[in-house]
């Protein structure tokens, strides 16, 4: 592309990978296009989209019957969906939406350039092909001062877990080879980041199909020994496949978070059956003591879906019961939606929306008890936090995450951004805590004899 670059708006719904995925748009993109975060200004809209219960989908659709407008304002205004619902609907979006210019899928992000190379020429386009093989990736870059990303280390998934949406949006399970891995984290590092977080369907199957076979651990370890990694985090990991070694992994490697994200989905195991997971709450919860001998001071999230075709007030009640014995410090809780091409939609016995309303409530009502009291049980310690930026408030109002992941607000000079520094804990609140910078942490730190104390550099 020649003369003045245009403008490209990103819009981006759904989990983390989408978000890695709309930054890798940008980047594709940047030989003709600087990002701006002004819509109306856009000769670029894109729509990231995510398709994984249908309130997501509709959004999707609801935001694009409304860029109607903005279209007819701008007719040279280039629209384009991308994503999961993106390959979800292909040519029906196109026909659905008459001033749609550009439907992309999951894979097709390195071909963007091109794509709308030929939307600009009048084209109405589709291209949602799935490719084997993990795609090619563009070399990064990333803003002055960025502390902390998102690195890409597969590519679908071949789970098939019967409610799940995924591996028809985002095809076969691929590994990307260990060495564009290191590469891109040892990039981020000599570009000054700290905090890494790896992302997968199912990292803990990472390795699967490469020429050289190599564990997730074994990549872990090799990422851990890069100079200047702070911290090193992983999502998602499926319960069925957690290892032995893994789990060991969590007492070893010095940058590696006392934090893991777990979904377990469901306390019954009738229902865990009908969901396909491939592991009981016995072996669930059993995992989970494993986890916690190992690393006393980890911090367990997980995802759990009420209202799952069948399910029971007994069944629910198992997940309330399994949710008190696993002692989450966070959750993502869900109401069941049936996906296209899923097995469960086919199931008979649909709970009805009213009962899993309630359900979720009164999950919902559990879970925040936990977090609350997760954050009250901090309160009075000493922990490493990552300064991650200012409040919207105020310039001295600092906010940061713990390695184990709650946010933690307080008071400091904005010097202090990206830098890793030691407060004290003062006042927990129900999403975050406060607290106060302590200078000289060592006398502080009562590390041998308190389970609860940073285990930075130390095994758990
Ligand atoms: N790969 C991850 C999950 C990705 S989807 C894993 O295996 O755990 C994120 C979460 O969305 C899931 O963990 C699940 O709790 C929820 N989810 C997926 N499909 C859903 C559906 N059809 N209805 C409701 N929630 C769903
Ligand atoms: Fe979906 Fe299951 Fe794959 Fe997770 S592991 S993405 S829930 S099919
Ligand atoms: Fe949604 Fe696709 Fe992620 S369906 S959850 S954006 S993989």
């Amino acid at each position: 592309m020649s003369g003045p670059k245009k403008r490209v708006y990103i819009k981006t719904f759904g989990c983390q990978m989408n978000v890695a995925d709309s930054e890798q748009m940008a980047q594709v993109l940047a030989e003709g296009f600087v990002p701006t975060d002004r819509p109306e200004e856009a000769d670029l809209y894109l729509i990231n989209t995510c398709a994984i219960r249908r309130k997501a989908e509709e959004k999707v659709r609801s935001l694009l019957g409304s860029l109607q407008v903005l279209k007819q304002s701008r007719p040279q205004l280039l629209l384009g969906v991308g994503g999961c619902v993106a390959q979800q609907e292909g040519e029906r979006l196109l026909a659905a939406a008459p001033h749609l210019d550009l439907v992309f899928g999951t894979q097709g992000i390195s071909r963007l350039p091109e794509l709308v190379r030929r939307a600009g020429r009048g084209r109405r386009l589709v291209d949602i092909e799935l490719a084997p093989g993990f795609p090619p990736q563009p070399r990064r870059h990333w803003a002055p001062g960025a502390i902390k990303t998102l690195v890409t280390i597969m590519q679908g998934c071949d789970n098939f877990c019967s409610f799940c949406v995924v591996p028809y949006v985002r095809g076969r399970e691929h590994s990307r080879p260990p060495g564009e891995i290191i590469g891109e984290v040892a990039d981020f590092l000599a570009a000054g980041g700290k905090e890494v977080t790896l992302l997968g369907q199912n990292v803990n199957s990472y390795g699967r199909g490469l020429s050289e076979p190599l564990t997730f651990t074994e990549l872990l370890r090799r990422i851990d020994a890069l100079p200047g990694l702070a911290r090193l985090r992983f999502a998602t990991s499926h319960p069925r496949d957690l290892s032995g070694e893994l789990m060991a992994a969590f007492g070893e490697l010095p940058s590696l978070c006392e934090n893991l994200h777990l979904p377990v989905q469901s306390g019954s195991d009738r229902i865990l059956q009908a969901m396909n997971r491939g592991y009981t709450r016995e072996e669930y919860l059993r995992k989970v003591a494993k986890l916690r001998r190992v690393c006393p001071g980890l911090s367990l999230s997980t995802d759990i879906i009420v209202g799952f075709p069948g399910e029971t007030e007994e069944d629910f009640q198992e997940t309330l019961d399994l949710v008190r014995q696993a002692g989450f410090d966070q959750a993502f809780s869900f109401k069941y939606s049936p996906r296209p091409q899923t097995r469960a939609a086919l199931l008979p016995e649909r709970v009805s929306g009213e009962v899993q309303a309630e359900r979720l409530g009164r999950l919902q009502n559990l879970l925040n008890e936990l977090t609350f009291e997760a954050h009250q049980r901090l309160v009075g310690r000493v922990r490493e936090v990552l300064v991650e930026g200012t409040s919207k408030r105020s310039q001295e109002e600092l906010c940061g995450r713990l390695r184990t992941n709650q946010v933690v607000n307080f008071s400091g000079p904005r010097e202090l951004v990206g830098q890793l520094v030691q407060v004290r804990l003062t006042e927990a609140h129900p999403h975050s805590l406060r607290g106060t910078q302590v200078e000289d942490s060592s006398i502080t730190w009562p590390l041998a004899a308190d389970p609860q104390a940073p285990q930075r550099r130390l095994s758990c």
